[in-house]
């Protein structure tokens, strides 16, 4: 079946999905700093990994950037919510610059577990995907040659370290649950004495947002996922949907769905990385509305109600 208006198309949208409560946060913060300050106001890297909560900030008079050498003395600067390494703030002081860290509190207690572990002399095995910047904010929190980057399971049997090594391990927030699970059995396989963080570092939205859409996508002809391509929550959420044995594909707007996706899909599973706004999904459900006749049903398989403070300095 191709597309007709008068063809159903059941629409599986999962929840939860979407923002999680450090987005909220540091868009927020980005907005209040424009209020407080006055714009300009400059943003070191993407606030979040979306390009229209991006160019809905820029339209509010905020300037990114990717480097704090591209900020003038005289403006206030706002870090986003990946983190940043510590010779960020450094700097910044070392400027006398005005900043607000809007790096999520999740990332920020993964940030300290890992300078305790670094006190205790243990050297830092830390599960993530080179490059992203969550990865090197945290690994830049401890000096340099006491944290090790293992991205897969067959990265392990490579380290370098004994059984007589004081080690332990930490991982970025937005992991895959499933890849990550694996990833420390093999650490703890090769390495028994191998120190488990305090808790889980995979934080809730990211584990809340894979297990909805692994929920759905067994009932689904195909999987759409709201988000950017350099979004690591949004990615994990195609793979699941793909591994569940469901096409899936990652889109940033509804403009991007081609119409002969749609054939022979009767059931479409729908959700978004944590870093998109619910508005992108109704704009996605209206785009679908032109081609088919769509009724939608929410799967929820979690609820959630956590909000994180916002800094002092913008709530005085
Ligand atoms: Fe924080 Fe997790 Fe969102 S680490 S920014 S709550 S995806």
């Amino acid at each position: 079946a191709g597309n007709d208006p008068r063809l159903p198309l059941k629409l599986l949208i999962a929840a939860p999905r979407g923002f999680c409560a450090g987005v909220d946060r540091a868009i927020e913060i980005v907005e209040r700093a424009l209020q407080k300050y006055g714009a300009p106001v400059y943003v070191r890297h993407e606030i979040v990994h979306n390009r229209y909560v991006v160019d809905s900030l820029k339209a509010k008079g905020a300037i990114f950037v990717e480097e704090l050498d591209e900020v003038p003395d005289d403006a206030p600067v706002v870090f986003s919510a990946h983190g940043v390494p510590k010779s960020v703030p450094a700097e910044a002081e070392r400027r006398k610059l005005l900043y607000v860290d809007a790096t999520c509190p999740l990332v920020s207690k993964v940030h300290r577990q890992a300078e305790r572990q670094i006190e205790k002399g243990q050297h830092i095995l830390f599960i993530g995907h080179a490059g992203h910047p969550e990865v090197i904010g945290t690994m830049g929190q401890v000096p340099e040659g006491q944290i090790t980057l293992v991205e897969t399971v067959e990265d392990v049997a490579d380290l370098p370290f004994t059984q007589n090594d004081d080690l332990s391990f930490l991982s970025q927030t937005t992991l895959s649950v499933d890849d990550t699970r694996e990833i420390i059995e093999a650490l703890q396989d090769r390495y028994p004495q191998i120190v488990a963080p305090k808790a889980e570092d995979i934080c809730y939205a990211t584990s809340n947002r894979q297990a909805a859409v692994k929920e759905i996508a067994g009932g689904c002809d195909l999987v759409l996922v709201i988000g950017a391509p350099n979004s690591s929550n949004s990615l994990r959420l195609v793979e699941v949907a793909e591994r569940m044995g469901t096409d899936s594909r990652l889109i940033q707007r509804a403009e991007d769905i081609q119409p002969e996706w749609l054939e022979g899909v009767a059931t479409l599973g729908l959700t978004a990385g944590a870093s998109a706004p619910e508005k992108l999904v109704r704009e996605v459900v209206d785009r679908l509305s032109d081609w088919r006749q769509v009724s939608e049903e929410i799967i929820t398989t979690a609820e959630e109600n956590m909000v994180f403070k916002l800094p002092r300095q913008l709530t005085e």
